[in-house]
């Protein structure tokens, strides 16, 4: 095939060539975003008489044909036509002949790629942010069931202080409202429409670039031709806020992986969401979680990917930059494949409160709560520790828990403890005495899902 580019050419490309530097087996995907690009620039050329009108609105009707007939199936993508860009201008050129030579005046691919780029990665933003706004709302319908729900919270993986598994849900929902802000944020960026840059250096053609930034619907136009073309931190951007969401979605993963072990026995995965194994009969395995901890490393992978390509990139655009379409796409399938079937999950799991209230009153999670008893009746805190320390310790040698120490007992160690101790310590109390902001407490926690609704309903 006579390449778009061949004028100063006298030999044909090796067919490995090719191969080699063909990206269109994945920035095919761009198609509606390259379309979208050349019919704002054709109707600018026109506008602007850089081409005559009729030239302007025959490619605009083309490109709309070609759009449909992609949608339709009837178009095959050549390797030796390179990528997206030039595929659509040559079945351009073919379906509606010279005029459709005309369209790549005052452009480049260098900024075409680097505007469809941006196009498609903002549709993209926009579809992650709905997943993960669903994902902030199945985080608060479970937690609104679960504000009496009491469980042991953990530091170092040890029983630490008893919290409500609402409290630990609104913990994710922290989270994934500052993914959400995050995402905003890179949305900003990326944002800027960067045709009119050229090759690297602008172009001698009046566009009206501000036109074109209008018809596209971005807000800004890029400020610098090099930058416009060369540089790709918007995507990589996105790749760390991508990175994030897997970071807490794995997080949430392994906990789920552990609490649904025989060990902890917290919560029960459905059958729809677990898998078997082929030879142990007995096995229901938390493979959808496990799938999502193991597909955070590709993102993440990605991320670095990307940072790598970029490393060493003199400006302005290089042929490096072909290999950012590949890390950035999978890694907006990966979240996109994540979220929702991560709710899903959620939604259908059977959360088993009398394990997570039995692990609650094991291993002395009420110990700071008897330490605190002993601060209210007006000891120092630092020999409150060392008395409910001792306590703890004779507890273990008696095979009992602190609540089920004899006031006698009690007394052996701290003539302050009275009998209303045993309320003080109570799993109710250590949760619901917790009342301040941020705290686990039922009525803070109801206090926090409350706005957590309002924030979802603003979005
Ligand atoms: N397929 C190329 C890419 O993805 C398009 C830009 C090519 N520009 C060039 N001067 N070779 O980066």
């Amino acid at each position: 095939m006579e390449k778009l580019w061949g004028g100063r050419f006298q030999k044909n490309t090796d067919k490995k060539v090719d191969d080699f530097n063909s990206s269109i087996r994945f920035d095919k995907r761009m198609y509606k975003q390259d379309i979208r690009g050349s019919i704002a620039h054709a109707s600018m050329l026109g506008k602007q008489g850089i081409i005559p009108w009729e030239d302007s609105e025959k490619i605009i009707s083309g490109l709309k044909e070609i759009l449909c007939d992609i949608e339709n199936g009837k178009v095959e993508f050549l390797i030796d036509a390179e990528d997206i860009h030039m595929n659509i201008e040559k079945l351009l050129t073919d379906k509606i002949g010279e005029s459709g030579k005309r369209l790549h005046t005052g452009r480049s691919r260098n900024d075409q790629v680097a505007l469809d780029l941006r196009m498609y990665l903002l549709d993209e933003i926009d579809e992650i942010s709905e997943m993960l706004k669903s994902t902030l709302s199945t985080l608060v319908s479970i937690a609104e069931k679960h504000t009496d729900t009491i469980m042991p919270g953990y530091t170092h993986l040890q029983k630490a202080q008893p919290i409500t598994f609402a409290h630990h849900l609104m913990a994710y929902f922290e989270m994934f409202k500052r993914d959400f802000d995050r995402l905003s944020d890179c949305k900003k960026r990326t944002d800027v429409m960067p045709l009119g840059s050229g090759a690297l250096a602008g172009t001698t053609y009046p566009l009206d670039r501000e036109y074109v930034c209008r018809e596209l619907g971005f807000s800004a136009v890029s400020m610098n031709s090099l930058d416009g073309v060369s540089d790709r931190d918007f995507a990589i951007e996105l790749a760390s806020c991508l990175s994030i969401i897997m970071m807490h979605l794995s997080r949430f993963c392994e906990e789920l992986i552990l609490w649904s072990s025989h060990e902890f026995s917290f919560v029960e995965m459905d059958d729809a969401y677990s898998t078997g194994s082929s030879i142990m009969p007995q096995k229901k395995n938390p493979d959808v979680a496990e799938l999502i901890r193991g597909k955070t490393g590709r993102v993440y992978g990605h991320l670095m990917g990307l940072l790598t390509t970029m490393k060493g990139i003199p400006l302005a655009y290089n042929k490096d930059m072909q290999e950012d379409k590949e890390p950035i796409f999978d890694a907006v399938d990966t979240v996109k494949l994540c979220l929702p079937v991560f709710c899903n999950m959620l939604l259908t799991m059977t959360v088993k409160k009398d394990n997570m209230l039995h692990g609650a009153k094991g291993g002395f999670t009420n110990a700071t709560d008897a330490a605190d008893y002993l601060v209210k009746k007006g000891m120092p805190f630092r020999d409150a520790h060392t008395i409910v320390g001792k306590l703890v310790f004779y507890a273990i040698s008696k095979d009992k828990t602190l609540d089920d120490l004899t006031l006698a007992e009690f007394k052996e160690f701290s003539s302050l403890i009275e009998d209303d101790i045993y309320d003080a310590i109570s799993m109710t109390s250590c949760v619901n005495g917790r009342n301040i902001i941020g705290g686990p407490a039922k009525d803070t926690v109801l206090a926090a899902i409350a706005k957590a609704k309002l924030y979802i309903e603003s979005l």
